[in-house]
């Protein structure tokens, strides 16, 4: 029995080592050959060339595949921490806030390249095809959401360690840290401050409105939208 590539769990490491990685370089050199939102993709035998990024976890025509679906609840796992503990450096409490902004640049670094990886996915994947019965202005806005999601997790990227290295701090990840290779500059320091601290309250905000979204397709639209961010899409339901 042939068991379609994408129902196998693509680990994410195995995109990026060994013979996959050039293929995986190869991949963002091309266009994904399947359309992303042809009506009649359901007609249309994919060529030779729509079997190679499959194999590499590309999102199928009717939904997400593995490596976005581990990417998307990756980030969920990560970035909730990382914005809570981040908060709490400007709020501690009785934590010492040295602390707390260790634990937060800890984490930060150690997730940098997934997050980094996860931008650049989706910007390369793009979305697929409407849920039937979307309407139109759903479906736009959903998308306007995800990429403001995205562009903010990269302005996070760029404005912490700048931040942190324009103040004249080390980035500390666990007992190690990372010297500025910058020179101090205070006045750089503080915008870049209030750059961080207000993407972060964009993403929040962007974020329950995502959830409040989903909540509403599955209270009220009963339209699969969370089942296809849960299980990847078989190649053979079209778009
Ligand atoms: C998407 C990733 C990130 C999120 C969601 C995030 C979130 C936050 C939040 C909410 C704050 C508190 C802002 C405030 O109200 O004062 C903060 C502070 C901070 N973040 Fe991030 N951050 C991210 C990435 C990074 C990175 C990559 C670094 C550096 C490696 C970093 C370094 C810092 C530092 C040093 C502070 C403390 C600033 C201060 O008060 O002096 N952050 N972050
Ligand atoms: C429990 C919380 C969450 C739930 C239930 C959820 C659910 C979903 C679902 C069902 C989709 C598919 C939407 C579609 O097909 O049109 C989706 C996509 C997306 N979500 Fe979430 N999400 C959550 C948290 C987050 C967070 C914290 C982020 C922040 C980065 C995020 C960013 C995105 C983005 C950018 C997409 C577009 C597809 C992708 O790039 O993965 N989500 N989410």
């Amino acid at each position: 029995m042939h068991l379609p590539e994408q129902m196998l769990p693509l680990p994410l490491l195995a995109v990026l080592t060994g013979p996959s990685t050039t293929a995986f370089i190869r991949l963002g050199a091309m266009d994904n050959p399947v359309p992303a939102r042809s009506s009649s993709g359901a007609s249309q035998t994919p060529g030779p060339a729509a079997v190679l990024p499959t194999r590499l976890g590309a999102d199928p025509a009717g939904g997400y595949g593995w490596v976005s679906i581990v990417l998307h609840w990756a980030t969920v796992a990560v970035l909730l921490p990382l914005w809570f503990v981040g908060y709490a450096t400007s709020h501690p409490g009785s934590e010492s806030v040295l602390k707390l902004i260790h634990t937060h640049t800890t984490i930060a670094v150690c997730a940098y390249a997934l997050l980094w990886l996860r931008v650049l996915w989706r910007f390369r994947q793009g979305h697929p095809a409407p849920l039937p019965r979307q309407r139109a202005w759903s479906v736009r806005f959903g998308k306007t959401l995800h990429y403001l999601l995205l562009i903010a997790i990269a302005v996070m990227l760029i404005s912490g360690p700048l931040m942190a290295w324009t103040g004249g701090d080390a980035i500390h990840v666990f007992s190690a840290a990372i010297p500025s290779p910058l020179p101090k500059l205070p006045q750089l320091s503080t915008w870049l401050l209030a750059v961080h601290r207000t993407t972060s309250r964009i993403i929040m905000l962007a974020i329950l409105v995502h959830v409040c979204a989903v909540l509403k397709h599955v209270a009220f639209n009963h339209d699969g939208i969370l089942g296809r961010m849960l299980i990847a899409a078989r190649r053979t339901t079209g778009r």
